[in-house]
């Protein structure tokens, strides 16, 4: 049986410990980082004259985008992904974006006005023709 000095077991545990950590923070502090979850290179259209654009207040996700028609009738977008741990966002009358999992809510220009999420969600252009909604990065 070998012995090791006391050193020498808290450098190995000390290692083992880090070890540990790291491979458990590379999987949770990924969803902590909107760039790493919010859609790249979003270029897509959507017909506002029906469904749920049709009316203020209302939202789709689409792509991995929530586009949100506002009280004031004006077209946003943003990531549909909180910026917390990744749940999927709504859209309420009161021009919010809410997560049901813990609460955050984001304004209109996807600024965080409640934590815990504590990064600002991507936004994307829109721009309107007729009925037709074009939304892109
Ligand atoms: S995942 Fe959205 S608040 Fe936690």
């Amino acid at each position: 049986m070998q012995t090791i000095t006391r050193k020498e077991f808290i450098e190995q545990v000390g290692v083992g410990a880090a070890v540990l950590f790291i491979a458990a923070c590379a999987g949770s502090c990924k969803k902590n980082s909107s760039s790493s979850s919010a859609p790249t290179n979003v270029n897509f259209t959507t017909d506002v004259s029906t469904g749920p654009l049709a009316a203020n207040g209302g939202y789709l996700i689409q792509n991995g985008v929530i586009v949100a028609r506002t009280s004031a009738g004006a077209f946003i977008a943003v990531s549909a992904t909180c910026t917390h741990q990744g749940g999927t966002l709504s859209f309420s009358s009161s021009d919010t974006f809410n997560c049901p999992l813990h609460g955050a809510q984001f304004n209109t220009s996807g600024v965080v006005t409640r934590g815990p999420a504590s990064t600002n969600l991507q936004t994307y252009h829109t721009s309107l023709s007729g009925n037709s909604l074009h939304v892109y990065s």
